[in-house]
């Protein structure tokens, strides 16, 4: 019997699935290659990228989408190891196509009626998760938008009348530790809050924000009579994985009535996993805390929120406009979102998100954490065997700094030369797809675990590759 649901779907829908299928089996494009590196100006004179005036044939879209896949690199591949996210989510992959079929908008519950409420149950249960009992939040673009909304709510704490009147000439500071992300540099551009007047706390040897200098710098604020109004900490700093102390920042905050965020983009899925979450205890005590599920939940990008302890901070900050035509008063004017967004199209991310969750559970989320933490054991315990490998940085998450380092002296600059070139190479050979980045002065290799399907077989072929190449590039 055909399906009654299905008879008003687009026809070509199912075609679409069988192209698609095409694309991905398509021999040559099914190979191990990480990436196909090639500089910008030979891959434009590969690519066929003129538009046209007369459309094209169906055999040019699939050709354009093959050489698409081909030339970017395959973030679903155990070697990739150069990001926060990396892997393979058939449940989230199809959700998104399915998101794009139905191109609803979420500014109101009449266009995006399921993924309103899908959005919702997203909301509470991290909140759940975070320890905001009675809290709220939002989907946004990405952890970048979420942390500058959570300086915004807390500008807004302090300067109520600003939505109306500007800005009050108050000198506004915000602090973070010294490894935070560069997405709180964007905030204070963009809030006018200004790159001079975010504090970047340093560190200690463990890479958490130092609290007595985090004191220090709030008093030295209120001394030259400015106005301290955020401390952004951070859970899973990006380049190491450092989690800041949240019970000991939380009482300076209340101390001098600071709004308190967690920057949790990476960190945050810890809190899934009863062996880990300690790693960010008293996550509850924070105003705001950002989420990716874009980086190890894996959902496809992007998929992000913003999470507000105090049910009302949002709506209060955000809320603005559009009542003339768009936000009508009806049963469901608690359901229509875009009155606590900051967009007005935005893209549904609520299905790929809700439907990764459910396809692997919170118990899957706590797994794939805990073997990929077993499995960064494993590689420290390697890189302590070989005597030309040393690690760089503590790697209490996932994250793992270190570099090759021959016996012969040489050089930092030298070293950080032979590592940049590692991870070069590396790429070109299509050996390992890593990055190098800079710790407390030393440059070295950084290497992710976020593919769910890593194995101690990747991570030796991978310290191999390294070991050779860097062998290679000194001794030629
Ligand atoms: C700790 C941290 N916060 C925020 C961000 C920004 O997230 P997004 O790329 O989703 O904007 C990143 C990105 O890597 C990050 O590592």
């Amino acid at each position: 019997m055909p399906n009654e649901h299905c008879k008003n779907y687009p026809a070509e829908l199912s075609g679409l699935i069988e192209q698609f299928k095409q694309i991905i089996e398509t021999p040559g494009n099914h190979d191990h290659h990480v990436s196909r590196y090639l500089p910008a100006r030979k891959l434009a004179k590969k690519l066929d990228l003129a538009l046209g005036t007369e459309g094209c044939e169906d055999a040019d879209i699939i050709a354009a989408l093959l050489s698409y896949l081909r030339y970017t690199p395959k973030a679903w591949q155990t070697n990739f190891n150069k990001l926060l996210y990396s892997g393979f989510n058939a449940p989230g992959v199809l959700a998104d196509w399915v998101t794009s079929v139905s191109n609803a908008t979420m500014h109101t519950y009449q266009v995006s009626p399921v993924a309103s409420l899908m959005e919702q149950e997203l909301i509470h249960s991290l909140n759940r998760l975070v320890g905001f009992d009675d809290g709220d939040g939002i989907m946004v673009s990405g952890g970048t938008m979420a942390n500058m909304v959570a300086m915004m709510l807390a500008r807004h704490r302090l300067c109520p009348n600003i939505k109306e009147q500007g800005f009050s000439g108050k000198q506004l500071i915000a602090y973070v530790s010294e490894l935070a992300h560069y997405s709180f540099e964007k905030a204070a551009i963009v809030l006018g809050i200004g790159t001079q007047n975010l504090i970047p706390v340093k560190t200690d040897q463990q890479g958490r924000m130092d609290l007595e200098a985090l004191d220090n710098a709030i008093s030295n604020s209120i001394r030259d009579n400015k106005q301290p109004f955020f401390i952004g900490l951070t859970a899973g700093t990006t380049v190491i994985g450092s989690f800041d102390p949240v019970k000991q920042a939380s009482a300076i905050a209340r101390h001098h009535d600071i709004w308190l965020h967690i920057d949790g983009a990476w960190g945050g899925p810890v809190l899934f996993s009863e062996s880990c979450k300690h790693l960010l205890a008293d996550s509850t005590l924070a105003d705001s805390f950002t989420w990716d599920a874009h980086k190890l939940m894996n959902v496809p990008l992007a998929a992000s929120a913003i999470l507000v302890k105090e049910k009302h901070a949002l709506i209060r900050a955000c809320e603005g406009g559009g009542g003339d035509y768009l936000f009508h008063e009806d049963e469901n004017s608690d359901y229509n979102f875009g009155n606590k967004s900051l967009q007005c199209g935005r893209r549904v991310d609520s299905l790929k998100f809700w439907l990764s969750w459910k396809a692997s559970g919170a118990a899957g989320y706590a797994r794939k954490i805990e073997r990929l933490m077993a499995l960064k054991q494993y590689m420290l315990s390697k890189i302590d065997k070989y005597a030309n490998l040393q690690l760089l940085a503590p790697a209490n998450y996932l994250n793992v700094l270190f570099r090759y380092e021959p016996r012969r002296s040489l050089s930092e600059s030298q070293l950080a030369s032979v590592n940049i070139a590692i991870c070069k190479s590396m790429l070109k050979q299509d050996l390992g797809f890593v990055d190098y980045a800079q710790y407390k002065g030393r440059l070295g290799i950084r290497f992710i675990l976020a593919n769910g399907d890593l194995s101690e077989q990747h991570i030796d072929r991978f310290l191999e590759n390294c070991l050779k190449t860097g062998e290679d590039f000194l001794e030629p």
